[in-house]
């Protein structure tokens, strides 16, 4: 048996609402399915205004622009992440402060970051690992003493919760991404939501995601020509991928459920395994969180055991992947000044995390054939 890493899930709805998409010749640009995916998400994540994007990393950075991110400006965020996150403020010129993260869910808590709280700092960016995340409640407790923005990165966060409340929602603006390896794609694509009425701010973002332009106040019939009225760049989606995306967000309950039945299998059949040989840890869900069960991970003892771990599943035809290579310890971090040293917890699990193949349609077989493989080689 041949399992992959990951595999695709189309709905078949796909190619009707791209076809119709052609058909709206009128606006290909943000036309039809654009509304249609950010009235979903409106719905669905309840706030004020959702805006599609062209990826999770233009949602990042629209966000930094929102926030008027100046030169020298500290923003708080985990090393344990995609480089988008920490680009988006280094192409601001903003200072990326990285913490350690929480071992239990991998990613950061407010008593760390609260070490790292100085009179630069203008922003605290929460990355929620795995669609399972970060405990918004007391991180919220610490921006509002401090009077900082929260720019929650839940790009593999979308349809999670926590307390109930969506990921994505908690802070100032939710940046979400439905890259093709997410659970929900449009191939390429990404929205941001702002999550307080607050016309101005969200004005300001309909002008930045179109150039700079008032042309959503064209659009609406409000004006009649648009011009340039602020900064911004270029960041509507094309309408076909949005038919794309509409597709599979319509679906988002059942691609949820299909992943959690996967997790709990591994969840359940791996639990023994756990602390016999060289298996240490895995996917932790804790209370107070719903997962959109975006990835499933185990971790090793040691960096040797993780790379014999992946050359053993190999020969028996299963992919398994690292994941985040820790950004303090890249070259670019150690341009910022950081050393390995510095976040001991983000080091360790950067070397042993081991993601094992988890996809919408994976069958209980395959699941298991992975499993049984884990068993003959960690020697359980
Ligand atoms: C935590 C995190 N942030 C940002 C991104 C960037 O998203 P995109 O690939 O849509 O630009 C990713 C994704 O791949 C991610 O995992």
């Amino acid at each position: 048996m041949k399992i992959p890493f990951n595999k695709i899930f189309f709905t078949g709805k796909e190619i009707i609402y791209i076809s119709e998409a052609i058909k709206m010749t009128s606006v290909i640009g943000d036309g039809y399915f654009n509304n249609k995916v950010a009235d979903f998400l409106e719905n669905r994540l309840e706030v004020p205004k959702v805006l599609t994007t062209t990826s999770g990393t233009h949602s990042l950075e629209l966000a930094m622009l929102l926030i008027d991110i100046k030169p020298g400006d500290e923003i708080i965020l985990p090393s344990f992440t995609f480089t988008s996150t920490a680009n988006a403020i280094l192409l601001f010129k903003g200072r990326p402060i990285f913490v350690d993260i929480n071992p239990a869910t991998l990613s950061i808590e407010s008593k760390e970051i609260e070490k790292k709280i100085s009179e630069k700092t203008k922003a605290i960016m929460p990355v929620h690992y795995g669609g399972i995340g970060c405990e918004m409640d007391s991180i919220m407790e610490l921006a509002h003493k401090h009077n900082l923005f929260v720019i929650e990165d839940a790009a593999q966060a979308v349809g999670a919760k926590y307390l109930d409340k969506p990921l994505g929602t908690w802070g100032h603006i939710g940046c979400y991404s439905f890259h093709g390896t997410k659970n929900f794609i449009s191939g390429e694509g990404g929205a941001i939501s702002i999550n307080n009425n607050n016309p101005q701010l969200i004005e300001r973002a309909e002008i930045i995601r179109q150039k700079g332009t008032n042309r959503n106040k064209f659009l609406k019939g409000e004006i009649d020509k648009y011009s340039w009225v602020d900064i911004g760049s270029s960041y509507v989606p094309s309408d076909i991928l949005m038919a794309v995306l509409y597709a599979q967000l319509a679906a988002m309950d059942e691609i949820i459920l299909k992943r959690e039945i996967i997790v709990n299998h591994y969840i359940k059949r791996l639990q023994p395994l756990i602390g016999r040989g060289s298996l240490i840890s895995m996917t932790n869900i804790p209370e107070g969180f719903k997962s959109n069960y975006h990835n499933f991970y185990i971790v090793l003892r040691d960096e040797q055991s993780r790379d014999n771990l992946i050359n053993q599943l190999k020969i028996h035809g299963i992919q398994s992947y690292i994941h985040y290579l820790p950004l303090h310890s890249s070259p670019m971090g150690r341009i910022l000044g950081y050393s390995p040293s510095d976040l001991p917890i983000t080091e360790q699990i950067g070397a042993t995390l081991l993601r094992l193949p988890l996809y919408t349609d994976m069958t209980i077989e395959e699941c298991d054939f992975v499993i049984e493989k884990l068993y003959d080689i960690l020697g359980g």
